[in-house]
């Protein structure tokens, strides 16, 4: 049967899977959603249960499938695999989950040729090299989520901290999504003034206290996972609105600015490795990342992320 289009395929029907099942029928975005999960009553269970929900949402057809299910689909995004239990570093998933691409890659791009294929599963800067390099895809067409929910809780923390609206708020967090990632001050603004000039004006001594105070809560972005899978044993809502921000983008072909992970060249020496840096998405995936001028420091940061991963790259087997 021809596919009802957009179509958009998932991965994974676990917490981040189902809820991001959930968040794109509310969006409206997609017209068939197909939930794959080797544990099939879980994706059926799911199924069933958003398709009770369908007469208060958009009209979308929603079913449980194998592989199979990814044929015709704009997009498949993959939240299958392990996740962190309390005290887990995302790292410390890599193997396990490299060793679920291996297998469940090719399975997808049987039947998803023409997909944009975006990677959530943990640690998701190298599980979105592996997906590039072992499907063999253009390198626009591979994304992962990368720190855009990293630039969420970042935007979040400072709105509250300075009682403006998160949306205008610029300001993002790139590198590794995980322990290395860095803020970039250097560029950041509230409504297209910089933060030093904003925190003179409300601070009358005209200190800026905001960037000080606000190194200090980053650990709280850092740490949020740790500590919301310490609380409630896994993350789902923000991470799902999240993947419903890039999927729009790319099924609307937005021409977005989104700080998801994508292959880096050429840029401050980096080479050949995944990670987040602001990046131009639209309906062919990543058209390309932002060349930010960064400070001597914040290059410093960046490369230190990108070594990170590439030194996990060279120890894992793929
Ligand atoms: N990138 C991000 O910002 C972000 C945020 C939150 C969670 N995550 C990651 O997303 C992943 C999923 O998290 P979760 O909380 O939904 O976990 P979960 O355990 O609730 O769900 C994982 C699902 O994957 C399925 N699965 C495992 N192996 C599979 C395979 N080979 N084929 C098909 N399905 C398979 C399981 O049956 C399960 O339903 C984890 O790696 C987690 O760390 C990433």
């Amino acid at each position: 049967m021809k596919p009802l289009r957009p179509k958009v395929a998932i991965i994974g029907a676990g917490n981040v899977g189902s809820t991001f099942a959930f968040s794109l029928m509310i969006s409206g975005l997609a017209r068939e959603i197909v939930l794959i999960d080797r544990n099939e009553k879980k994706s059926a269970g799911e199924c069933m249960d958003l398709n009770h929900g369908l007469s208060f949402a958009q009209p979308a057809k929603i079913y449980p499938a194998g592989y199979e299910g990814c044929e015709g689909a704009d997009m498949v995004v993959i939240t299958a695999g392990a996740r962190q239990k309390p005290g887990q570093t995302r790292i410390d998933l890599v193997q396990t989950n490299t060793e679920i691409f291996k297998e469940m890659i090719p399975r997808i791009t049987q039947y998803a040729r023409d997909a944009i294929i975006l990677v959530v599963t943990n640690p998701v800067d190298i599980l979105t090299y592996v997906t590039l390099k072992i499907s063999g895809y253009p390198s626009h067409k591979v994304l992962g989520s990368g720190t855009v929910l990293d630039t969420s809780r970042f935007r979040y923390l400072i709105s509250e901290h300075c009682n403006v609206d998160t949306r205008n708020i610029h300001a993002y967090i790139i590198g590794e999504h995980g322990d290395t990632e860095l803020p970039v001050w250097s560029n950041a603004n509230i409504g297209g003034m910089s933060f030093a000039r904003y925190c003179g004006l409300c601070d009358k001594q005209g200190h800026c206290v905001l960037k000080k105070q606000l190194e200090g809560l980053l650990e709280g972005v850092k740490n949020a996972a740790y500590k919301i899978i310490e609380l409630k044993g896994a993350t789902c809502y923000a991470i799902a609105l999240a993947l419903v921000r890039i999927t729009e983008a790319i099924l609307r072909d937005e021409n977005s600015i989104l700080a998801v992970s994508t292959l880096i060249t050429d840029y401050y020496g980096i080479n050949d490795v995944c990670l987040s840096i602001p990046s131009r998405v639209n309906r062919n995936g990543v058209e390309h990342f932002l060349r930010l001028d960064l400070t001597d420091e914040e290059q410093k940061r960046f490369q230190h992320s990108a070594t990170m991963l590439k030194g996990v790259i060279d120890q894992i087997r793929f």
